[in-house]
């Protein structure tokens, strides 16, 4: 767990090189033209970027979330906007994997993870975000179809994306009254609604996503009726350590830049790590990565052996979204006014990250989902 096997070396190193090839040299400008160009999700999804946890009988590698963790720090090194490109196309796919029936794995999965097809995962809404189970959207029963109506907030994907799992009330108020449905990019009623102007994340289209009569088929239910919140809660566990893994690539970018800088700089006869007040910054930046990207590689591992990694996920993104921010906020700092000026990327990388302590289950929340399961120990009964 602690350091990569042959095999991980060889998919990390293969990931570095094509990520910086396809992305690298269009990541400055797309970030400050807000710009995403899907046929990148294309091109990943052709080397197995977009199906890393899939298994291999729906087109995915058939790998585990350690192995995806890793996939996600390289991308993010490049490009954090990216790096969730691919960790919310995974999002329906892990739903699938976990709550789909045969046929909807089979007629949704194989073209996700080959990137053919990009997903999107519609929850929060203009007045849920944290309070995900007070969602509005509808969606009503008629026949063989459900009718969806209402608005979904900071859909990543909106307007590209080819499927959205939406989340949507079919019974009564609270969490049980929720569904969650796949719903095709094309369906006559779904439309984008307003475009986000967004501090960070600049190449990763955020846009509100607007249900108006919307007509599927109901074997697009995903699961029973009254499933869909725990669907997505089941979903935002696992995405929560692809978030926090993009942390890690975002931090040790920051870390990579300014520790260079830091080494070449000279100031007073000589470079400015040799001063102790930049070098001790370094060494808390690489500190905190550190500690971040075994947390990380826990809450994955924990997942992939089929172990309870609900409350270690959520500890993973706290740790290593508030490393991010303090990371590339301090990478600035050495930096000084180069940092702060567009030539160098950690600006970039400072912006993107303020988000990750907010997306996925702010890390409010996600001190309820760690009392919770505290709370949950500390009263079972004991023997
Ligand atoms: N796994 C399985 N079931 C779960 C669960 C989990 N992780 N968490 C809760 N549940 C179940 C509970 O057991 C309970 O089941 P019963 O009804 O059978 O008892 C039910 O779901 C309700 O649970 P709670 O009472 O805990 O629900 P709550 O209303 O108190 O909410 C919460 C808890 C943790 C605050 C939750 O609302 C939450 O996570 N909110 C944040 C939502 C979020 O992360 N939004 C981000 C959106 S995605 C995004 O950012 C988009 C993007 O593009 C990147």
């Amino acid at each position: 767990m602690f350091e990569p096997n042959e095999m991980q070396r060889d998919l990390i190193d293969a990931v570095s090189v094509f990520v910086k090839d396809l992305i690298g040299p269009t990541a400055e400008h797309d970030d400050a033209e807000e710009r995403f160009r899907k046929e990148y999700i294309h091109q990943m999804g052709e080397q197995g970027l977009c199906g890393i946890a899939t298994p291999e009988e729906y087109g995915g590698l058939g790998l585990g979330y350690l192995d995806y963790a890793m996939v996600l720090e390289e991308i993010a090194k490049v490009s954090a906007s990216y790096a969730v490109s691919v960790a919310v196309t995974g999002l329906p796919q892990v739903i699938l994997n976990q709550w789909g029936n045969e046929d909807q794995k089979q007629q949704w999965l194989p073209a996700l993870a080959a990137g053919e097809h990009l997903g999107a995962f519609c929850l929060s809404e203009a007045g849920s975000g944290s309070d995900a189970a007070s969602l509005k959207a509808t969606a009503v029963r008629e026949g063989d179809e459900y009718v969806l109506n209402g608005s979904k907030y900071w859909v990543t994907h909106g307007g590209y994306a080819d499927v959205y799992m939406i989340m949507a009330r079919t019974g009564g108020p609270g969490p049980r009254g929720i569904s969650c449905f796949l719903v095709p990019g094309d369906a006559e009623g779904l439309s984008t609604g307003r475009k986000e102007q967004k501090m960070g994340m600049r190449a990763s289209p955020t846009t509100e996503i607007v249900l108006d009569n919307v007509r599927i088929p109901a074997a697009n239910l995903v699961g029973n009726e009254g499933d869909g919140f725990k669907v997505a809660m089941t979903a935002l566990d696992s995405g929560r350590i692809t978030i926090a893994s993009i942390a890690v690539g975002t931090a040790q970018a920051a870390l990579d830049v300014s520790g260079g800088y830091a080494c070449e700089r000279k100031q007073f006869g000589k470079p400015i790590i040799d001063f102790q007040g930049v070098g001790f910054m370094l060494a808390d930046m690489a500190t905190a990565i550190e500690t971040s990207r075994m947390l990380v590689h826990k809450a994955a591992w924990l997942k992939d052996n089929g172990r309870d990694f609900s409350g270690t996920a959520a500890m993973a993104k706290v740790v290593a979204t508030d490393a991010a921010m303090k990371v590339t906020t301090d990478a600035v700092q050495v930096m000084g006014g180069y940092g702060y000026c567009k030539d160098h990327p950690v600006e970039r990388f400072m912006r993107d990250a303020k988000i990750m302590q907010i997306f996925e289950g702010t890390n409010q929340v996600q001190r309820i989902v760690i009392s919770r399961h505290l709370k949950k120990a500390y009263t079972a009964p004991q023997g």
